[in-house]
């Protein structure tokens, strides 16, 4: 498995009106905007080609993943090789190539808008790149070697309160974990409904069965093609796992999510880490 699909075609509306022109995908966590996480977490798994899908409007994605020489001249120009070196890693991190999704309609139609470009591979894994992973071993590796050993469609699962389980698809498992058979996935369940505590995270390995599902899935809530029918569909046939990851995966989708992951990213990096600290002590000591 090689390729990793992104979709970065959504518009953004709970973090509005800062998404308004800049993707969503594109905010900065600490020195880099969210999706290049993703995509480094991608290559760290073994990833060789990223195939990204935007939307009208969305050009700035596509930017910021092209070379830039001129601007690598200059700073190497200004003495500023290091910089200049992080730069040229950016265009070269893995084979990207883009796909648009003319109409945001879901995260499965997102995922159908790539699967032209997929030729050959029995499986892909999917990463949505508004949630950042923190941890060891990365998370879309976790799932690929679970893929290698079940050789079907693998999910990425975090327990969950009870009284956030409702904004989550919610997988019905069996076992005893950390990978476990997944019998049903139900997409936001009220929370005396839900089958688990067992919620889906924006990481996938998919199979040529959900690939085949998601072609005739029909538009659900809102008119979306949900991935979640699909997977579905190919869980109570009982060929989906999924695993129970080690590591934490932090939300950027919203302004006080985004706040919170930025904070603890900053938090734990050595060159901005202390600046934070420094500047939250100041904020405080001025309050008492
Ligand atoms: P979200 O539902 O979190 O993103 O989808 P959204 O729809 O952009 O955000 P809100 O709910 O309006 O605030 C998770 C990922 O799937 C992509 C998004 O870009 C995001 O990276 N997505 C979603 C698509 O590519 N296409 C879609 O039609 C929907």
């Amino acid at each position: 498995m090689t390729t990793v699909v992104v979709p970065a075609g959504g518009l953004g509306t709970r973090f509005l009106p800062a998404t308004k022109a800049l993707p969503k995908e594109m905010v900065p966590v600490g020195d880099r905007p969210a999706i290049q996480w993703g995509l480094e977490e991608a290559v760290a798994s073994g990833v060789r080609r990223a195939v990204i899908v935007t939307a009208p409007g969305k050009e700035l994605i596509r930017a910021h993943f092209a070379p830039d020489e001129e601007l690598e001249k200059t700073l190497e120009g200004r003495g500023s090789a290091e910089l200049a070196r992080r730069i040229r890693e950016i265009g070269s991190l893995c084979n990207v190539e883009f796909v648009e999704q003319a109409q945001p309609l879901g995260l499965g139609h997102a995922v159908l808008c790539a699967l032209p470009t997929i030729k050959g591979e029995p499986a892909v894994s999917v990463l949505l790149p508004d949630d950042l992973f923190s941890g060891s071993p990365p998370l879309l590796a976790q799932l690929i070697e679970a893929h290698t050993w079940e050789g079907c469609t693998v999910l990425a699962l975090r327990r969950c309160p009870k009284e956030q389980i409702s904004r989550y698809g919610v997988a019905a498992v069996e076992g005893e974990g950390p990978v476990f058979r997944v019998t049903d996935v139900v997409e936001k369940p009220a929370a005396e409904d839900a089958p688990s505590d067992l919620a889906l995270m924006g990481r996938y390995v998919l199979t040529e069965d959900v690939f085949t599902a998601l072609r005739t899935t029909q538009p659900g809530a809102l008119g979306e093609i949900q991935l979640t029918d699909a997977i579905r569909e190919v869980a109570r046939g009982g060929r989906v796992v999924g695993v129970e990851f080690t590591g934490e995966l932090l939300d950027v989708g919203t302004l006080d999510s985004w706040l919170a992951t930025s904070v603890s990213i900053v938090w734990r990096d050595p060159e901005l880490g202390p600046a934070l600290r420094a500047r939250i002590a100041e904020l405080e000591a001025s309050e008492s």
